[in-house]
């Protein structure tokens, strides 16, 4: 079949990777794609929003199936668009996409079906919102209900912290009408886990536990970003708390909706505070993770064509479990210096083919594209460097022996990705 990946990230790259393994592909195309992903796919100069220019594509090239890597064009409803076309397409329609493009829309679906998650109160009005803080006081999170390119939360210390990220949002419209409205709630403690299904609406299987890492700096501080590494599996995730969330959480929501005739298909992606109270959900997205799919997909044995086709169809009720390697994975990001802020474009990557030759290591792209038949920088996130081991230990020893051989001016990298999951497996082993 001929295949459309949609998307330009390492996370598009990790799906064209995994996907081109599939003895039933025989093309892949991807819009607009990047450098790295040139190697497997096609490119397609239109972008990932261009929902006309991607159906008369699509239709042109007698496209079979469409694998939609990032939220905007869901949002945008290119399922609906696609499917009615007679175009095989994997992902939610644009109403349910709703659960990653409106946050109010997804707090109110939780609390319907009496899922665990942050209290929270929803505001039209800034001068509202602000009494609010002012009443609660901080520690608290302020969210812009849209899409905001990742960067509409606020977790506040200070309370003029908390009332600025309410003008910001509302008043100087920072996120355009994504602050129409915008939603305040409880701060949670804990650590953070990304639990990701495929749903055919009705049935669902589970992709493996991963944890992501938001900020930019060492041992979880500075800003939030767009995600700086991610590993699977995720040990604090036992077997016990994974049964636990997929009752508390996953089951609920797609159970609930399909009772209502609402029928979730895709990835549904659970992102969690793992509190002392129990699982808790902060957001829901509605697509593969990035830069979790990186540390997910290279650890899948199933042919990942088959699980998006059963989704489809809505025969994931007789699919079985999806197989996995026991190996660990670990994806660490190389960034721009200046990510999440500004960066520099079109600096020469160096190294990339010495790492080729490396076992157990694949560079995924993010941010690159060819330019004079060299590899250069053209975004925020650049590389995800990843590297599959017997355990987290010898993975993280392999993907951060790739990053110490790959260089770019500037070129930033967290040094604790996987360092959590070390931890946790050395106490383990103590008791
Ligand atoms: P979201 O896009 O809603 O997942 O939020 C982005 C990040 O903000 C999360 O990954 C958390 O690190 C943090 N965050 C969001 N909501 C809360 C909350 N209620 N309490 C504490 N941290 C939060
Ligand atoms: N890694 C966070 C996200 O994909 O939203």
């Amino acid at each position: 079949m001929q295949v459309l990946v949609i998307g330009s990230g390492g996370r598009e790259h990790a799906l064209v990777w995994k996907l081109a393994q599939s003895p039933r592909v025989k093309k892949i195309w991807c819009a607009p794609g990047n450098g790295g992903i040139a190697r497997h796919a096609e490119l397609v100069p239109i972008k990932a929003e261009d929902i006309e220019g991607l159906l008369k594509f699509s239709k042109d090239n007698k496209i079979d199936l469409v694998v939609v890597g990032p939220e905007r064009p869901l949002a945008l409803g290119i399922v609906d668009r696609f499917q009615a076309e007679g175009i095989k397409t994997f992902g939610p329609t644009r109403e349910l996409a709703r659960m990653e493009s409106s946050k109010a829309f997804s707090k109110e679906l939780m609390k319907k079906f009496k899922v665990p998650t942050a209290e929270f109160k929803i505001f039209k009005d800034s001068q509202q919102a602000k009494d609010y803080i002012r009443t609660k006081g901080t520690p608290i999170v302020i969210k812009a209900d849209g899409l905001a390119f990742g960067k509409g939360v606020i977790v506040a210390k200070e309370k003029e912290e908390a009332l600025g990220a309410v003008s910001n949002i509302m008043d100087f419209k920072l996120f355009g009408n994504s602050g129409d409205s915008l939603i305040i709630e409880e701060c949670l403690e804990g650590e953070e886990a990304s639990i990701l299904v495929v749903s055919d609406g009705r049935d669902y299987v589970c992709l493996a536990p991963s944890q992501d890492h938001k900020r930019i700096y060492d041992d979880d501080k500075g800003p939030n970003t767009g995600g700086m590494g991610a590993y699977s599996p995720a040990p604090i995730v036992t077997d016990e708390l994974f049964s636990r969330i997929n009752e508390e959480i996953i089951s609920p929501i797609i159970k609930g909706l399909a009772d209502e005739g609402q029928f979730y298909r895709g990835v549904l992606y659970a992102g969690l505070m793992l509190t002392k109270e129990g699982p808790k959900v902060l957001e829901f997205n509605v697509r593969f993770g990035d830069p979790e799919a990186q540390a997910i997909l290279p650890r899948l044995k199933t042919d990942l064509v088959d699980v998006i086709e059963a989704s489809i169809d809505g025969n994931l009720g007789s699919f079985g479990a999806l197989e996995w390697r026991q190996e660990s994975c670990v994806c660490v990001v190389a960034a721009s210096g200046g990510y999440p802020g500004d960066y520099k474009k079109g600096l020469e990557i160096r190294g990339l083919e010495e790492v080729d030759a490396l076992r157990d290591v694949i560079v995924f792209h993010a941010g690159t594209r060819l330019e004079d038949g060299k590899i250069v920088t053209d975004g925020g996130r650049v590389l995800g460097i990843t590297g599959l081991g017997e355990g987290i230990e010898n993975a993280i020893n392999k993907a951060y022996n790739a990053v110490s051989k790959v260089s770019f001016e500037g070129m930033y990298y967290r040094k604790d990705i996987g360092a959590k999951a070390l931890a946790l497996e050395h106490a383990r082993i103590k008791v």
